[in-house]
Formats: C-alpha cells, sequence, structure tokens
C-alpha cells in the first residue's frame, strides 16, 4: 500500500542538507560536495517526496526533456523504506508530462534491478555500443 506522502517538482522545497547528507552515505556520491549537490539540483528536474512536512524521498532526471533522461541520486531516507515510496517516486518521475514520451531513459544501478526493471527498465540492449568517461 503506497502510504500518503506527497510528490512534488517544486526545488524550493527540496531539503539539500538531507540529500547532501543521504548522498554522503551513499555507495555512487560519497564524496560529493555541498556546493556540486546544489548545482546538480538547479540544473535538474528533481523529485521529492514529503510525509507532513517532511522531506523522506528523492531523485532526479537529468534531461533535455525532448529525447533523453538520466535517472540519477535515488534514495528513500533509512526510517521509511519498505513501505512503497521509491516506487511512487519512480512512477511519478515516468508519468511527467516532460519525460512520459522519451524513447530512451538510462540509470545506474548496484543492487536495486528489480526495484526499476518493475517499470520496463532492462539492462543495457547493446552495452558494448555504450562508453563513458571517467574522470
Ligand atoms: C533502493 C531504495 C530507493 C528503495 O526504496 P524503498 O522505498 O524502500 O522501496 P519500495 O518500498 O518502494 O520498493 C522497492 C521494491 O524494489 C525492490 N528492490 C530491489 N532492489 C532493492 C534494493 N536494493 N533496496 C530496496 N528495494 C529493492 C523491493 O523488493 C521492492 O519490490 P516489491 O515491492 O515488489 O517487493 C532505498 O532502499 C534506498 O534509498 N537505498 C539507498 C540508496 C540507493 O541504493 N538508491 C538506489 C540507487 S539506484
Amino acid at each position: 500500500m503506497t502510504p500518503a506522502i506527497e510528490i512534488t517538482t517544486d526545488r524550493s522545497r527540496i531539503d539539500v542538507d538531507l540529500v547532501h547528507g543521504l548522498l554522503s552515505t551513499s555507495y555512487w556520491a560519497s564524496g560529493r560536495a555541498r556546493e556540486v549537490v546544489e548545482q546538480s539540483i538547479q540544473n535538474s528536474l528533481c523529485f521529492s517526496a514529503f510525509r507532513d512536512a517532511r522531506q523522506v524521498a528523492f531523485g532526479r532526471a537529468i534531461t533535455d526533456r525532448a529525447v533523453f533522461a538520466y535517472i540519477a541520486d535515488v534514495f528513500v531516507i533509512p526510517e521509511c523504506r519498505g513501505q512503497g515510496i521509491a516506487k511512487a517516486l519512480i512512477r511519478s518521475m515516468l508519468e511527467h508530462p516532460d519525460l512520459r514520451n522519451l524513447p530512451v531513459m538510462l540509470l545506474r544501478t548496484r543492487d536495486a534491478a528489480n526495484l526499476y526493471s518493475q517499470f520496463g527498465f532492462q539492462p543495457l540492449r547493446r552495452p558494448e555500443e555504450v562508453m563513458g568517461l571517467y574522470r
């Protein structure tokens, strides 16, 4: 059952300290500076879930809103996990008017593939055609 939460794309409501703090504990963004988190928020379509007045989840889409989006930095605060909040957040991302018609969306995940596969995400069709620049 989806708990009573509100999901918004209003960047002004984001609890940046919370987002930065949770990302600091993640396996993919542990050293990310607060200013970098702020800049990433500023330049993304961000989704925040609130229960009462408290932010309980976050995720963002890096997108041109025309042909492509990359989903990043998805988390639910530890004490609210296992209640369907991530699924509600992903659903609202995929249904957003600027994202729902995009032909391709990508994301990376180490251990949450089963979360995203429920929404149609699958392993890359031709991973040998995808490249990365790491620095
Ligand atoms: C992964 C995370 C966002 C899931 O949030 P959540 O609110 O607990 O997830 P939900 O309750 O909406 O349900 C998750 C669903 O995905 C599945 N799942 C797959 N991998 C999972 C994982 N690593 N963690 C939690 N659920 C996972 C669950 O089994 C569940 O499916 P079900 O309802 O069919 O049983 C949360 O555990 C989290 O913030 N983890 C730390 C950050 C992280 O790893 N983010 C994802 C980066 S890609």
